[in-house]
């Protein structure tokens, strides 16, 4: 196994250790919650683990956690998560969030916002001393407003990027939207332009996750680190 994914590995069991018997359980979405979903499915399995249900943020999950014989619910019947796994692009040092990287980013927050406490779950390599540092911020919209949005963005400061998938062609979200990748560099005021975004028609969601996180656990190579947010 190459090196960061074992970080991953190491993270996501450590998150593990958190989901006890009965509890309803955010699935999130990507290559790092990948191995937290396999690791409840092997507790599962072993009887370690009883009576849980998942809520899987994409249909990638919920084919995964569905072939480890993870039971399976939805908002419907379960609103008030637990606990939820999940990973992230980019973390600051007050545990905000970009998401998205994996393009579940409007799942992600629905469910992140039912959740009682949110466990993100990186490499090192996510941190960073400001959002947008080092990734593009993922914003879903509605096709027929992809232009009208992307001059928006613009507007805004940000250089876009239509998602293509590996056909050439516009990235599909599991709600058929588009994403634009858009690029606003270091982010002075991540809460201004969340709420900028939150206005606009057209932007169903993006993955600015701020206030969201609960607690980080991050692996490095030599240490594992798990970080709480303040005002808890
Ligand atoms: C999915 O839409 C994303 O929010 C992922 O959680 C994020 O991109 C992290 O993915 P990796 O664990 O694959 O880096």
């Amino acid at each position: 196994m190459k090196k960061q994914d074992e970080l991953k590995q190491k993270a996501a069991h450590r998150a593990v250790e958190f989901v006890d018997s009965g509890m309803v359980v955010g699935l999130g979405t990507g290559s790092t919650t990948a191995f937290a979903v396999i690791r409840i499915g092997e507790r599962l399995k072993s009887g370690d683990l009883k009576n849980i249900v998942g809520i899987p943020t994409s249909i990638r999950t919920e084919i995964l956690a569905g072939e480890l014989g993870i039971p399976l619910g939805g908002l419907d019947d379960q609103p008030v998560i637990d606990v939820t796994i999940d990973g992230a692009d980019e973390v600051d040092p007050d545990l905000n969030l970009i998401k998205g990287g994996g393009g579940a980013l409007l799942r992600e927050k629905v469910v992140a916002q039912a959740s009682r406490q949110n466990i993100i779950i990186v490499d090192e390599s996510k941190l960073s001393p400001r959002l947008g540092t080092r990734r593009a911020l993922p914003v879903e919209v509605i096709p027929f407003a992809a232009k009208y949005a992307e001059n928006f963005l613009k507007s805004q400061g940000a250089a876009v990027s239509l998602r293509l998938d590996d056909k050439g062609q516009p990235y599909q979200t599991d709600q058929n939207n588009f994403i634009l990748d858009s690029n606003f560099g270091e982010m002075a005021d991540p809460n201004g332009l969340a709420s900028r975004l939150n206005e606009r028609a057209g932007i169903v969601e993006h993955g600015l996750f701020l206030g969201l996180a609960s607690d980080v656990i991050v692996a490095a190579e030599d240490d594992i680190r798990h970080l709480k947010r303040n005002d808890q």
